[in-house]
């Protein structure tokens, strides 16, 4: 297996499509109150810190300079009761508070939120929104300044879905539902991972949040519940959705308005707007996708999509500009 990257140099980085991505990002009503707390811990270990350096520093140079000094066993004593008993109680408990605090009042239920149903699955992401019946895969889109509810779970082994700019770490477990709510503060596209070893696929299972106005947000949606431009237009397009169904792809994978109604793999009814190929691996290109069409372990080790060398080339690329038009 070789690494798909080597083969023609580096392809469109993944980074012009996301920006770093950081714990301490804040751009998610969750993540921005974590990150509170966060910079609370910090402040606080760094004064203790230096302040136990600080004594440190003072025994260092007074031992040198001034010889031993008379006991004093009053000072020691109250000194003890202070330093080692009183201060690490009162640091200790605002940081109990103020986590447990902030704990309580994370993830609030909304009646107003936007109910997304995530599934984990070997190694992707099934993404729906049942109250549109738009259904799309590694790609959330999520409104601005609206609170969504992530209904998370798994259908194999437990996987996690982790978007640090936004919201902590939840687990996607078989047979349990999971939630996730937050709001997003900020537009932007968010990259996040899979943040539970789940296998050979683990380190390539990533995922785009798409944070979006609310009208683009609503026009995305209504895009994906119409179904419509799904007909392939051109020529090449429309010769491509017939090795498409020769091929039996749509065994494993759905296309919104076609006989195509697979479950196993992702669905593709959008997939020519989506940023990435194979769980944000690669960027979604025609030479990735191509490449990943010919030989899918050669992009994303383990990968249980078959390969298809035995298409002839020129098929191969109908059969690209055909998910390429899939919007
Ligand atoms: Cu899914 Cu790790």
């Amino acid at each position: 297996m070789r690494p798909h990257v080597s083969d023609h140099g580096p392809p469109v980085g993944l980074a012009a499509i996301v920006a770093a991505t950081s714990v301490l990002g804040g751009d998610g009503s969750e993540s921005s109150r974590v990150a509170g707390v966060w910079w609370l811990m910090f402040g606080l270990s760094a004064a203790v810190y230096a302040v136990v350096a600080g004594f440190i520093l003072v025994a260092v140079v007074r031992g040198r300079h001034s010889g031993p000094q008379p006991p004093n066993a009053r000072q020691d004593e109250r000194f003890i009761w202070i330093g080692g008993l009183l201060m690490p109680v009162v640091v200790l408990g605002v940081l109990a508070v103020v986590t447990v605090t902030t704990t309580r009042d994370l993830r609030p239920e909304d009646p107003n939120a936007v109910r997304i149903e995530v599934v984990g699955k070997r190694w992707w992401w099934d993404v729906r929104y049942p109250e549109d019946g738009v259904a799309s895969a590694n790609e959330v889109h999520v409104p601005v300044g609206r609170p969504v509810d992530l209904v998370l779970t798994s259908t194999d082994v437990i996987h996690s879905f982790w978007v640090p700019e936004l919201a902590g770490k939840v687990d996607m477990v078989p047979g349990q539902v999971n939630h996730l709510r937050f709001t997003a503060t900020r537009a932007g596209v968010y990259r996040g991972t899979c943040a539970e070893f789940c296998d050979l696929g683990h380190a390539n299972m990533a995922f785009m949040v798409v944070a979006e106005p609310a009208e683009d947000f609503a026009r995305w949606l209504a895009r994906g519940a119409s179904g419509s431009g799904t007909m392939p237009q051109a020529e090449l397009a429309a010769s491509g959705e017939v090795v498409f169904l020769r091929e039996s792809c749509g065994g494993c994978h759905t296309v919104k308005g076609t006989t195509a109604r697979g479950r196993r793999g992702p669905d593709l009814s959008d997939f020519g707007s989506r940023r990435t190929i194979a769980a944000a691996t690669v960027p979604n290109t025609s030479e990735n996708l191509m490449e990943w069409l010919r030989d899918p372990t050669s992009v994303k080790p383990g990968a249980l999509m078959p390969p298809s060398r035995q298409i002839p080339d020129e098929e191969l690329r109908a059969l690209v500009a055909y998910l390429e038009g899939l919007r």
